[in-house]
């Protein structure tokens, strides 16, 4: 495979921990790729010959961001929902229904053209990777296509079954997680690396801590990795639970006792903060400021979904992180890559070193602060 040398970097964030400094940070840099992998990371001055050369004038480059928590699987409309509660109605998780049944009844190439497009402009934004959740299907037939065509587009996939009880199955929910944690689990298994339930023990909709612990451990048991929403719209015992069944990842985090904190800190559970959500939900945003001092792994994503946050910029969060959350510019892009693909638990994205995956991100600004400093001016792209 021919291999392409790429200088005119003026500011290379590699969050490579073997570099020194928070984000392993090489200034006037180059990059050997081969189209798949890094082959080659270093001082411009000392770089190797290769077969292709682009200068990129004076450019930052970033490890291309992880899109660790999306929900892409999705028709439909729930701007009404969105205007209503920028004037006051809360979020309760019930508009999940209003998708759902717009997404039973779309046509697979309708959703394989609406993810497409999803992912195109998270691209056109420099993310490179992401994981997709199904969640929107909430039957056998549906919970399993969801996830087979979001196959199609990632390995990343997340079985959801458990994301809310649908209107069909409000009269016994007991039923209706048998049937996620058996059936559904069965059919959805081959086509998913990652089980997740929205835990959220005071919503009419969403399921109890025992309810989701039963199917995590199902998922488990399948070979399913764990995820877990936790703690979004109340208090309540989803970190903890994450915490204790080793999940990878618990994603939301909005309501933290000292606790939680502390758990999640002494874990290898990763806390994922999700602030687009706060800022469409008008929630309070985490307390990632105060996870990160406790030395907990913190990643950001976008949660993109169609009811509490219908963006997909992870631009756009790093500067809610900033701003509303007090990370560090260092902090938030740290999370928003390496962070995000510990979440994943890979180790081949997210970074910029030798043997990993060539997706990198490049800023239209010759430092990463300008990510913060600037928000939603386009200036970040994946290379
Ligand atoms: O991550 N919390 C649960 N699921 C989504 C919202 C889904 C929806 O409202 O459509 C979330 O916030
Ligand atoms: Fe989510």
């Amino acid at each position: 495979m021919s291999t392409t040398l790429i200088t005119g970097i003026a500011e290379l964030v590699t969050c490579d921990d073997e570099r020194e400094g928070e984000l392993g940070i090489v200034h006037d840099a180059a990059v050997v790729v081969d189209g798949e992998q890094i082959r080659w990371v270093g001082a411009a001055a000392q770089a190797p010959d290769a077969d292709e050369r682009r200068d990129l004038g004076g450019r930052a480059v970033l490890p291309g961001f992880v899109d660790s928590h999306t929900h892409l699987v999705f028709a439909g409309d729930r701007s009404a929902e969105f205007t209503a509660r920028m004037t006051g109605e809360p979020y309760d998780g019930g508009g999940i229904a209003v998708s759902m049944a717009a997404t039973r009844g779309a046509s697979d190439e309708e959703l394989r053209s609406l993810i497409g497009a999803r992912l195109e402009q998270m691209r056109a934004q420099g993310t490179t990777s992401w994981e997709i959740k199904s969640g929107y299907g909430l039957n056998v037939e549906h919970e399993a296509r969801s996830l087979r065509i979001a196959k199609e587009f990632t390995d990343e996939t997340t079985f959801l079954g458990a994301h809310v009880v649908p209107p069909e199955a409000r009269e016994d929910r007991a039923a209706y997680v048998d049937l996620v944690a058996g059936e559904m689990l069965e059919a959805c298994a081959p086509h998913a690396k990652w089980i997740d339930v929205f835990c959220e023990p005071n919503s009419t909709y969403a399921f109890t801590g025992e309810e989701s612990r039963r199917v995590l451990e199902a998922g488990a048991a399948k070979g399913l990795g764990l995820r877990v929403h936790g703690n979004q719209l109340g208090p309540g015992p989803g970190v903890q639970l994450a915490v204790e069944l080793g999940a990878a990842s618990v994603d939301h985090c909005t309501f933290l006792s000292d606790d939680d904190v502390e758990a999640v800190a002494g874990s290898d559970t990763v806390a994922t903060v999700l602030p687009g959500v706060e800022f469409s939900t008008r929630m309070p945003y985490p307390r990632a400021r105060d996870l990160i001092d406790a030395g907990a792994t913190v990643a950001l994503a976008s949660d993109c979904n169609p009811g509490t946050c219908y963006s997909n910029s992870i631009p756009f969060v790093i500067a809610l992180a900033v701003r509303e959350m007090r990370l560090t510019p260092a902090e938030a892009v740290w999370a928003a890559t390496r962070g995000a693909a510990k979440s994943l638990q890979r180790s081949d994205i997210g970074v910029v070193r030798v043997g990993a995956r060539a997706d990198l991100a490049v800023l239209d600004a010759p430092s990463y602060l300008h990510l913060a400093y600037r928000p939603g001016v386009p200036i970040a792209s994946a290379l």
